[in-house]
């Protein structure tokens, strides 16, 4: 049991009466609890951020049902004590982290979640400790989250999810404002996670490289819609990249110019540049 929506359809209300926004257009989407990760990608604006809103009740859909878990959000749930249960196992990084700090220092921020959830402040302040030296953050643990570089905050607020260890990581574009080596560093830390525990990530990005490198199943939005959900090689193969608004991964495109000009036959299999060179030193020939 994961996640699971059923022609869940969105509206956002406009600034005048009867004037809304189709955000959301009759959603259909399953996704394990285990061994999943996704990525989300589109244009902008073509309602990423609201989908996975709905993932733990930030919002409710408008029409259709949003299957949690064993729980189900309706259009009505407002305050149902339940969907606490559910954020408790469902951990959110926000597309702005701004919007999600807001204690004294970072290590009270982290440590909010984990004591929020029951957890003992021994126990938090570990934990927190812990996590912050993973993200390599610890010198500022004792600082404001406010007084912090957009980079930093996105580094606190993955710090605040991962203290108390959700099932499934909700993450809306965790890279976003990291430096390079940050996005790695980061991106390597969510597989070893995923590796490690068999958690489900799911995470909103627009950078294709790390989607090919690290998702396992992709779903492509397009004007409030799932126009493609499947394997990340066959989106990259079909046009169906192109009307979303992406572009191909670095690796494809420099694997096309190989097959065209240099008289290889490189599969899409091959998901970095580093793999691209092990496989160039190994003789280039790979099925595709
Ligand atoms: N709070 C809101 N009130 C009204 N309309 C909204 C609100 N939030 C989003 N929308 C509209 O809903 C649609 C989907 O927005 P959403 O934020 O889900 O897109 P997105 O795919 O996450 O975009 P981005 O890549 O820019 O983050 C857009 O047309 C947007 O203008
Ligand atoms: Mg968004």
């Amino acid at each position: 049991m994961g996640i699971s929506f059923k022609e869940v359809t969105h509206k956002y209300p406009g600034v005048k009466r009867k004037q809304f926004t189709i955000a959301l257009d009759n959603i259909n989407l399953d996704i394990s609890d285990k061994n999943e990760f996704v990525a989300i990608v589109g244009k902008t604006g073509s309602g990423k951020s609201t989908l996975i809103e709905h993932m733990n009740g930030l919002i409710l859909p408008t029409s259709g049902t949003v299957g949690v878990f064993d729980y189900v959000i309706t259009p009505k749930e407002r305050k149902n004590p339940k969907l606490n249960k559910i954020r408790k196992r469902i951990g959110f990084v926000f597309q702005f982290p701004e919007y999600q700090l807001f204690e004294e220092t970072v290590i009270k921020d982290i440590m909010f979640a984990p004591r929020n959830f029951g957890m003992s402040i021994d126990e938090a302040k570990v934990r927190s400790i812990d996590v912050a030296k993973k993200l390599h953050i610890e010198d500022l643990l004792n600082k404001s989250p406010f007084n912090l570089s957009g980079g930093q905050m996105r580094k606190v607020a993955i710090a605040g999810i991962l203290s108390y260890d959700p099932d499934i990581l909700l993450l809306d574009e965790p890279t976003r404002g990291l430096d390079p080596k940050g996005q790695l560093e980061i991106m390597e830390l969510f597989k070893r996670i995923q590796e490690e525990t068999n958690k489900t990530i799911i995470m909103i990005s627009h950078d294709m490289d790390l989607v090919y490198k690290y998702a396992t199943r992709v779903v492509a939005m397009k004007d409030a819609k799932i126009i493609y959900d499947g394997n990340k090689i066959d989106l990259f193969k079909s046009d169906k990249y192109k009307e979303c608004n992406l572009v191909k991964p670095n690796v494809l495109s420099l694997i096309d110019y190989l097959n065209e000009k240099g008289n290889y036959n490189i599969g899409y299999d091959t998901y970095s540049l580093e793999d691209l060179i092990t496989k160039l030193e190994g003789g280039g020939d790979s099925n595709e």
